[in-house]
């Protein structure tokens, strides 16, 4: 049974006045989560009882912490449907991005090869992509999106030919906040043999998640956006494209011979893939951020999010002086600007009189700097909402909304 008073009990933050004084309403999740105890826990147990490095000790201590960090790759596996030898630790969805654009992309990609994106994607899954062609003289292509900012399967089938290699987009964009039908898109993309990237950091904290169903190639996400740790994320990748991939980074942990005479030989996947020593203590918070997201059910967070942003979005639309951009959204991503007298109000000044009264919101462009083209504006105010969030929170917000002039913005800057 979902009992978000209780769910919320978990949570530190969410606990007394932390914001300005004021009772802490967080909607950023976009950017990042808050963590439950658990997660905490998790983390500090790895500090206070059970330091020492993995893959390296032969001592007790450190063979129980082997283990700890290998059961999270099982734990990992089991949430997304694919195989432990699967699940690769990164630094995050930046990382695994680059991860692929490099290990995959130089490897596969030639001269007038074409790499399908969106104006929608984050920079992280367009920069790598720009670098990867300026190298290759291969060349970045655009979806386009429809007029309720979908990549639609039939835009997909008419960019594709033979010489797309890698089409990479993100199963919810982190500004418009709709779901791209992967599994759909997938199927197209095999047609001309090209790999499907998809970037899953809006996505994976808040749907359910099946690697095999979708049939994508890649699949990345990191922890710190679904109640886990900063600095630790997930490259799932189809184990014979793993296999053929070269590592970004090499160093200690991640091969097993080298010598004078410069041969090298590098461990399996996944383990040729995490040079150095791993964010380990992040690792294990991971495990424990999805054993927590499993006992609420994916279904019931997903489930509840929905009426959330569905109850947000009628909120919002019934104010005059709101514009909401994606009315569409099927997650709880809305991006709005505040009006005055008909011309918009900076974001970050809304932001910042909004943070007053302890409403936190990311305002600006989110980190999809492509997307004006869609939008016609460069800055939105972004409204991302979590499993904890209640609509006594919205209820808040539409009432600060209410007294967001440009006045009172201006007032809280000087
Ligand atoms: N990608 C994060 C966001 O959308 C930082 O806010």
């Amino acid at each position: 049974m979902f009992n978000v008073d209780k769910i919320r009990q978990d949570f530190p933050m969410l606990q007394g006045k932390t914001n300005e004084g004021k009772p802490l309403i967080y909607l950023d999740n976009g950017a990042t989560t808050l963590k439950p105890n658990s997660v905490i826990e998790a983390v500090t147990n790895y500090y206070q009882n059970i330091t020492s490095n993995i893959n390296r000790g032969d001592y007790k201590l450190a063979y129980l912490v082997d283990q700890a960090y290998e059961k999270t790759r099982e734990v990992v596996a089991d949430f997304i449907n694919c195989q432990s030898k699967e699940v690769v630790f990164t630094y995050g969805t930046t990382h695994s991005l680059n991860q692929i654009a490099y290990g995959y992309g130089l490897n596969n990609l030639k001269e007038n090869d074409e790499i399908l994106i969106t104006v929608a994607e984050h920079a992280s899954n367009t920069l790598p992509w720009y670098q990867l062609a300026a190298i290759t003289k291969a060349k970045v292509k655009f979806i386009p999106l429809d007029k309720t900012g979908k990549i639609t399967v039939e835009n997909v089938r008419k960019m594709l030919n033979e010489n797309v290699k890698i089409v990479s987009i993100a199963q919810v964009s982190n500004v418009l906040g709709c779901i791209s039908d992967v599994k759909a898109i997938a199927r197209e993309v095999h047609k001309f043999n090209a790999v499907l990237v998809v970037d899953g950091a809006q996505s994976v904290p808040h749907i359910k998640t099946d690697v095999k169903d979708l049939d994508c190639d890649f699949l990345v996400f990191s922890a710190h956006k679904m109640c886990g740790p900063t600095a630790v994320g997930v490259m799932y990748g189809k184990y014979h494209l793993l296999e053929k991939m070269m590592p970004l980074m090499l160093g200690g942990g991640m091969n097993l011979h080298f010598d004078t005479d410069f041969n090298v030989k590098l461990k399996a996947v996944p383990y040729k893939f995490e040079a150095g020593t791993s964010n380990i203590e992040a690792v294990l918070g991971l495990k424990a951020a999805i054993k927590y997201l499993k006992e609420i059910g994916m279904d019931n967070i997903a489930n509840y999010e929905k009426q959330l942003k569905d109850y947000t979005i009628s909120e919002l639309k019934k104010l005059d002086n709101v514009i909401v951009y994606n009315p569409e959204a099927d997650i709880g991503i809305i991006s709005f600007n505040v009006l005055d007298k008909g011309k918009i109000i900076f974001g970050q000044d809304v932001a910042s009189y909004l943070s007053k009264h302890g409403l936190c919101l990311r305002s600006g462009n989110h980190c999809a700097k492509n997307l004006w083209q869609y939008l016609a504006v460069d800055s939105t105010v972004r409204c991302a909402l979590y499993f904890y969030n209640t609509k006594e929170e919205v209820d808040k917000l539409i009432e600060v909304l209410k007294t967001t002039t440009l006045e009172n913005c201006v007032d809280v800057i000087l």
